[in-house]
């Protein structure tokens, strides 16, 4: 490590130096080049790209005509700041590199050493550019929401935007501008640990609550207090890895890619997402890193994306065990070449841009184009104007009482009733309780992966929840660790189960156990938690069943044992409350899921949106059924919704006009609810296999008992019905297609 550095450090010399002899001249030359010098009182001449009102392209241009190359490479590169938690990714000292370097990783928890860093930058560096401060702001920065899996089953597209607001809020206050969220990779195999980071199996539900996001995130301005810079990720594929193993390559068709992975970044980027950051996954033999189709033919060309493309972590450096470069020069070429505009972390850009140069393997018209992208994102967040974060109280930056209520309110709408035989819940007022369970009271395993600055005392436990909406009701007892083999708390767990009318059965998984290098080959619970079930069902008490985890789970054992289920996940800093509000019938749930639930791991990949196929009733497993155990969209309440028919404004429609989907929905039950209508559509008959069905629209709303709703959809066949081919481009054909809603279907027929 130390030899890198002293050789890194030495090389870097060798380029200020070679900057520094080039400054005095490059300084002569602007001044001529500059063309719109600006008289200000007491300061002769402020540079255009110093200038507010100067239009941003201008100030771009001003800007790249002062700087060296050197310059303008350090700008293409990122380092981090001191040392980070994340155990896949080792982090090192800011002090290793120049005060003019383009972007930081940023992983204090308050603005301090930022504005230090940023002081050299602005002060002591000849252009002053500001530098560009990012972070893993993945659901919430102090105040921890949660996980984005979690969200999705809200299916409240306008809380996840205000969550992903108050994170922004917290993060810019503290220093950072830019997240590197949200992730909208579709993804279908529950033993890819990351699965917990996006909204699930569906393209069309990843890529409205990423644009959710994405609008959180930035805002109307990036120039505000409050905001930050979004990043897409991981651009693209990666959520197809390879038997859910992390970081493997990716076999993807063109048409799977353009269907199913493409489709949320598309609608991302119309959102306004700043800024994307490529994948570490290979795509058909050629890495995400360094794929010019992805990158520049379909983002920048086809999708005029003007923000600019960051590489995940040290992934330039990992085309070489990718097996197509054979040095870190060749990496920094390859990918450069193919788009990706910032190097993150591993210095191969900074290294050797320069000879690429040189060596005419890279242009410098290629360079100011990267540059300039780098350049809009710091103009566009003012960061030229305010360079540094503000010191603010820490009561009025972190942990607010409203951060804390938008935390609450989305872990009530994310959690999901699986399961609820003959009503067991809501549970009575009166009735004894044994909480039992590894998770009952456990902090830190709720906050889930990418806990940003989170932190376990700022969790509400599921057992505090529970105290103070069921009181003296209670009786508690571990049972068992969250995995192992020691059985030994068992026999009190089963006493403490005897005393009560029911047992609330509190497993899960640990927060490493999902995210990032977390694969499991099985996403059933370890044996021990099942074993403690079949221990307490013997004692005879309806088990309530409450799951914190941060992936679809297989509970074909677990199922059969327990009377009801609930689906916490990993709800952040504020699911305790909740969860007791549920339980005890003052919530009434309106989570649905938006990944599948199989039943065992072996039919994974399974999800509700797969293409037709040939012998539909056959082919199926021999050994266990072919349906999952919960289905995309499944999710119980306490109250009854009847869904009267569907009717049309028209049955037939040509392929430029628009017509209007009706369905009624009546609150039946004794309870007021949220209720989530999901609109499919499915054509059976293409040029191409489409899948069953397609989510287009879902619309959530209140309903008081009694109360009657209109649903609608509008449907425009050009976006609603066409389908898209292997290259990108949209057809629609006349012909029949339905529009379903749960058990009902309406046929429309498309003509020319
Ligand atoms: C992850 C990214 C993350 C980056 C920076 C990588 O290892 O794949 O999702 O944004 O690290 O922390």
């Amino acid at each position: 490590m130390k030899k890198v550095f002293i050789k890194k450090t030495l090389v870097f010399s060798l380029l200020l130096l070679f900057a520094m002899a080039g400054q005095a001249q490059s300084a002569e030359t602007s001044a001529k080049q500059s063309k719109t010098p600006h008289k200000t009182k007491g300061n002769p001449i402020t540079p255009t790209y110093k200038r507010a009102d100067a239009p941003i392209d201008t100030r771009i241009s001003d800007l790249l005509s002062r700087m060296t190359l050197e310059e303008k490479i350090l700008q293409l590169s990122q380092y981090i700041t001191g040392l980070n938690d994340n155990v896949n990714n080792i982090g090192k000292q800011e002090d290793e590199y120049p005060n003019n370097v383009g972007s930081y990783i940023y992983f204090s928890d308050n603005a301090k050493l930022r504005n230090e860093l940023q002081r050299r930058a602005v002060n002591e560096t000849r252009l002053g550019i500001p530098i560009l401060f990012g972070f893993d702001v993945i659901h919430g920065f102090r105040t921890i929401y949660p996980i984005p899996l979690a969200q999705g089953c809200s299916w409240n597209t306008e809380l996840i935007s205000q969550s992903c607001a108050m994170s922004a809020r917290e993060a810019r206050m503290s220093g950072t501008d830019w997240t590197f969220s949200p992730m909208i990779d579709v993804a279908r195999d529950g033993r890819w640990g990351r699965v917990a980071e996006g909204y699930g199996e569906d393209p069309y539900t990843n890529a409205v609550m990423g644009a959710a996001a994405v609008h959180g995130y930035q805002g109307r301005s990036l120039n505000n207090t409050s905001n930050v810079a979004a990043c897409l990720k991981h651009f693209v594929g990666y959520g197809m890895s390879e038997g859910g193993r992390d970081y493997t390559a990716t076999n993807v068709s063109r048409q799977s890619l353009w269907d199913t992975y493409l489709p949320p970044y598309e609608m991302c980027i119309k959102a306004g997402a700043a800024t994307v950051m490529s994948a570490f996954n290979d795509i058909n033999g050629v890495p995400a890193t360094a794929n010019h189709y992805t990158l520049t033919e379909v983002l920048k060309k086809r999708w005029n994306f003007d923000g600019f493309v960051v590489s995940d972590w040290n992934a330039v450096e990992q085309l070489i065990p990718q097996g197509v470069a054979a040095n870190r020069k060749e990496a920094a070429s390859k990918a450069f070449s193919a788009g990706l505009d910032m190097d993150m972390k591993d210095g191969c850009y900074q290294e050797h841009m320069s000879d690429l140069v040189k060596e005419g393997k890279i242009t410098l018209q290629q360079i100011d184009a990267s540059v300039a992208r780098i350049l809009r994102l710091k103009f566009q967040l003012g960061l030229f104007e305010n360079p540094y974060t503000p010191s603010y109280k820490e009561s009025e930056r972190i942990l607010r009482t409203e951060d804390k209520r938008i935390a609450a309110r989305m872990a009530e709408e994310s959690i999901v009733l699986l399961k609820n035989e003959n009503n067991l819940l809501p549970l009575n007022k009166n009735q004894k309780i044994a909480v039992i369970g590894p998770m009952a009271k456990d902090k830190e395993n709720m906050l889930g992966s990418w806990k940003g600055h989170g932190r376990a005392g700022d969790v509400e436990s599921i057992y505090e929840g529970l105290e103070k909406e069921f009181g003296s009701q209670l009786l508690y007892a571990a049972g068992c660790d969250f995995d192992g083999e020691d059985t030994s708390g068992f026999a009190s767990a089963c006493s403490t189960a005897s005393q009560a009318d029911v047992v609330l059965l509190c497993l899960g998984e640990k927060r490493e156990w999902s995210g990032e290098n977390a694969s499991r080959s099985t996403i059933a619970l370890p044996h021990i938690q099942e074993q403690l079930t079949t221990e307490l069902q013997k004692c005879g008490k309806p088990i309530v069943l409450v799951l914190s985890n941060g992936r679809p789970l297989e509970l074909c054992r677990l199922e059969p044992l327990c009377k009801a289920i609930v689906e916490l996940w990993q709800p952040g800093i504020a699911g305790g409350t909740p969860l007791a509000g549920i339980l005890s019938g003052r919530i009434n749930p309106s989570g649905k899921l938006c990944i599948t639930f199989p039943l065992t791991s072996g039919q994974i990949p399974i999800y509700y949106n797969a293409r037709q196929s040939a012998r539909p009733d056959q082919g199926q497993y021999q050994d266990i059924s072919t349906l999952p155990l919960y289905e995309f969209t499944h999710g119980l309440s306490y109250t009854t919704y009847s869904y009267g028919n569907l009717s049309a404004s028209t049955m037939r429609i040509t392929k430029n006009d628009k017509l209007t989907v009706e369905i009624p929905v009546t609150n039946t039950g004794d309870m007021d609810g949220y209720e989530t209508v999901h609109w499919f559509i499915s054509d059976p008959y293409c040029s191409i296999s489409r899948p069953i069905k397609e989510l287009k629209k879902f619309e959530k709303r209140f309903l008081k008992k009694g109360e009657t709703a209109l649903f609608s959809f509008e449907i425009e066949p050009k976006r609603d019905f066409s389908y898209i081919n292997d290259n990108g481009s949209r057809f629609i054909e006349s012909g029949d297609y339905y529009v379903i809603v749960k058990d009902k279907r309406i046929k429309i027929e498309v003509v020319d």
